[in-house]
């Protein structure tokens, strides 16, 4: 039992997950890439309900990037339809589970009736008071940075107040924790434009499973190979240094 082996003092707060590998998945299977998506909804239901039990106060997982309106419109559009059933069909399960929803990204230039099934979604669990389930949507990392700039210039803060802590408070995920592991699934070696200011000195975890066939084990391998780091924020390990 692999739960066993994890160590509840040292938790990752907060994990973020690059959920990649879908149109693989659907290539192997000579299945079209949509159905990849189709099956990754039952890994985000699993993770998110691990994440949940394991006691972690924040799951960010990357569902849309920017990036991703390069992609045909009928892919585009399933994505969407998919989101919208997936909030639909879980939004009883989040609340049992006290898990509070969030959108991160731009939200406002998704199409209307997704951002009613969102604002629906955030608003009926916005007094959850356990794991904090951030969805990225239509999110860039840097375009989170210069959203966070336009932000603080609006606010009239002055150059001299502008330091990180301050400009954190800006961002999408203003007073939550950065993440401390960064999984990314189907073996791609890049950050691909994610949280690019809150993962400084995030663990990053790649593993080969791709996005649909990742579960609970799959987390909880990553939540063990974190545990086994040395985190070092750029000074030394005192035990070791002596
Ligand atoms: C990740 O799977 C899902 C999204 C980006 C929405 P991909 O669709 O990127 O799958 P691959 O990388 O082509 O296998
Ligand atoms: C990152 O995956 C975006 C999401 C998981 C939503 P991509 O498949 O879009 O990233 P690249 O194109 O391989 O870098
Ligand atoms: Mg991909």
């Amino acid at each position: 039992m692999l739960v066993r082996q994890v160590n509840f003092e040292r938790m990752p707060e907060h994990i973020a997950i690059i959920m990649d590998g879908n149109g693989r998945w659907a290539a192997q299977r000579h299945l079209p890439r949509v159905e990849g998506h189709r099956a990754g909804i039952d890994a985000v239901r699993d993770t998110v309900e691990t994440a949940a039990r394991l006691g972690i106060k924040v799951l960010t997982l990357y569902a849309f990037s920017i990036e991703n309106w390069k992609r045909p419109a009928a892919e585009i559009s399933t994505l969407m339809m998919l989101l919208k059933r997936y909030l639909r069909s879980e939004l009883k399960t989040l609340l049992t589970n006290d898990i509070r929803f969030r959108v991160i990204g731009r939200m406002d230039d998704l199409a209307d009736d997704i951002q009613d099934e969102l604002r629906a979604a955030m608003n009926r669990t916005a007094d959850d008071t356990g794991m904090l389930f951030n969805i990225a949507l239509n999110y860039g990392g840097r375009a989170e940075i210069v959203d966070a700039a336009r932000l603080a210039i609006e606010a009239g803060i002055r150059p001299d107040d502008l330091d990180e802590q301050k400009f954190s408070s800006f961002l999408y995920t203003a007073g939550q924790p950065d993440p401390d592991l960064l999984i990314r699934t189907s073996g791609e070696m890049r950050v691909s434009n994610y949280l690019l200011w809150q993962i400084a000195y995030a663990e990053i975890y790649v593993t080969e499973t791709l996005w649909p066939d990742f579960r609970r084990r799959h987390l909880l391998e990553a939540v063990l190979a974190y545990q086994k780091r040395e985190r070092r924020y750029g000074g030394i390990n005192i035990a070791r240094a002596k």
